[in-house]
């Protein structure tokens, strides 16, 4: 595996020494944060060939897209911007490339072969330490390029990286999923679940620290499951999610870690232990419910029930003073009766959780959920969601009384968009905080007396 990147750090030099200072390139993340993920690793590539990167598409010399296809409206979008990118590859030659998870779709690749025969480059979830190959055959030969394979990609350390931003920061701890859940594309487009190794990771942390990061997020489809595949496969292997937790708290110069996401099935005690005794594991904790009712979370093959969701909030509530938590909705799954939705928001107004990222069920080809008969009309997904959204709003005045008057930790990020003169910032529960301060404080974790309830965000004073 070194081998493989070594012989890709050889085509990083070869297309540095083509490039002069003008090659600029326009990178477009689209998804999660694991596709931010891995932009970040895509522009280190880039970079140390001599790519600069800018925010007009127009400039580029390299345009590339990060594809998603959690839902439809994902897919859209890319179509969208490749007829932009093609006006501008006409006026200058541009090389664009494609990646990302859409790609490892066969009727997509076959649609854009068809009606985008332009595009360069495209590669996929499993190829992305490929790219300076890649670009560089592209480069050289004016030839287009195809490296889409379906083979999981092994765990590739060592390949340089160019972060968005100074305080905080993502890594990557596990790729793939192995958990099939029904309306869910990931497990075909990402491969099977493998962890990187623990001293990998926490190599890469301490050396976030040293440069100065504060704030930790820990990615995975499913965190909590960090190493069960290579726990089976070699018995001996004890290390799982908790430990990683506790091993990473002990990082000097960390301040807050945060992870997502964990599912609720693997959610053992060690875990709540860990995260209770870390003290810069942050108690938001963002547990995906998909769907309140039992019924809609077997065909979902979810693998708990709305009673055990429950038991296991109350439990992390028992053991984890001041825990709050956020979640994922899916409304609309095909067969979910008016009765099945009323489940939901009977969590909903349970748990009243600080934050709730509403989806309308979108079909996704090649998944179970895709073929079942009872698809639910767009008309009533619809009506379903706005339900859910204004209980979910309903919630917001509650959830904000309990921080007036109160001392909270923030995370000073800059200058306010809508306010040049305040600073934002977040919590430690990711809420956002608003505040009248020194400029000084800009990057670093401040007390803040929270004084007004603005709905979306939080008043602070100092
Ligand atoms: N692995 C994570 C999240 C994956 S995708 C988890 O299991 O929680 C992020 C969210 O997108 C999911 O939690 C789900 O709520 C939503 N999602 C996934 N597939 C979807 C689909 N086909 N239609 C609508 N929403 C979907
Ligand atoms: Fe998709 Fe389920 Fe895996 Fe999350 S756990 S990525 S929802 S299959
Ligand atoms: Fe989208 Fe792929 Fe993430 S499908 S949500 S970018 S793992």
């Amino acid at each position: 595996m070194e081998e493989e990147i070594n012989l890709q750090k050889k085509y990083i030099n070869k297309i540095k020494e083509l490039n002069n200072k003008e090659n600029k390139y326009y990178i477009l993340t689209m998804g999660c944060q694991l596709n931010e993920n891995d932009s970040e690793k895509i522009s280190g590539m880039l970079e140390d060939m001599g790519y600069n990167k800018i925010d007009k598409m127009e400039e580029a010399s390299l345009i590339v897209f990060n594809t998603c296809c959690i839902r439809e409206n994902a897919e859209d979008k890319l179509f969208g911007k490749l007829g932009e990118a093609k006006k501008i590859k006409e006026k200058k030659n541009t090389i664009i490339a494609i990646c990302g998870c859409m790609m490892q779709q066969k009727h997509i690749i076959e649609k854009i072969k068809k009606s985008y025969p332009y595009v360069d480059i495209i590669f996929g979830t499993h190829t992305l330490h490929k790219l300076p190959e890649d670009l560089y055959k592209v480069i050289l030969n004016s030839i287009k390029i195809n490296d889409v394979i379906d083979i999981d990609g092994k765990v590739y350390e060592g390949l340089p990286i160019s972060r968005n931003d100074t305080v905080k920061a993502s890594v990557t701890i596990m790729y793939g999923c192995d958990n099939f859940c029904s309306y869910c594309i990931v497990p075909y487009v990402r491969g099977r679940e493998r962890s990187r190794r623990p001293e990998d990771i926490i190599e890469e942390v301490t050396k976030l620290a040293k440069d100065g990061y504060k704030e930790i997020t820990l990615l995975g489809q499913n965190v909590n499951s960090y190493m069960n595949a290579e726990r089976k496969k070699d018995k001996s292997i004890q290390y799982g999610f908790a430990n990683l937790l506790r091993d990473i708290n002990k990082i000097e110069g960390i301040e807050r870690i945060r992870f997502i996401s964990p599912h609720p099935k693997d959610f053992t005690d060690d875990v709540i232990d860990a995260i209770k005794d870390c003290d810069k594991v942050c108690k938001i904790i963002h547990l995906p419910l998909q769907s309140g009712s039992t019924n809609v979370l077997k065909n979902m093959n979810r693998k708990y029930t709305k009673e055990s969701y429950l038991n296991l909030v109350n439990k992390i509530k028992n053991k984890i003073p001041y825990v709050t938590f956020s979640t994922d909705i899916i409304v609309g799954f095909p067969g979910e009766t008016q009765e099945d939705f009323e489940e939901t928001l009977d969590v909903v107004e349970k748990v009243k959780f600080e934050q709730v990222y509403m989806f309308i069920y979108s079909r996704r080809i090649g998944t179970s959920a895709d073929k079942m008969l009872n698809q639910i009309p767009e008309e009533i997904k619809h009506k379903r969601f706005d339900k859910l959204k204004t209980l979910v709003e309903s919630q917001i005045p509650e959830n904000n009384k309990k921080y007036i008057n109160t001392i909270q930790k923030v995370l000073i990020e800059g200058k306010s968009k809508n306010n040049e003169k305040m600073l934002t910032g977040r919590t430690e529960t990711n809420k956002v905080v608003v505040l009248d301060a020194d400029e000084k404080y800009i990057n670093k974790i401040i007390d803040v007396k929270i004084i007004e309830d603005c709905m979306w965000y939080l008043k602070g004073g100092r």
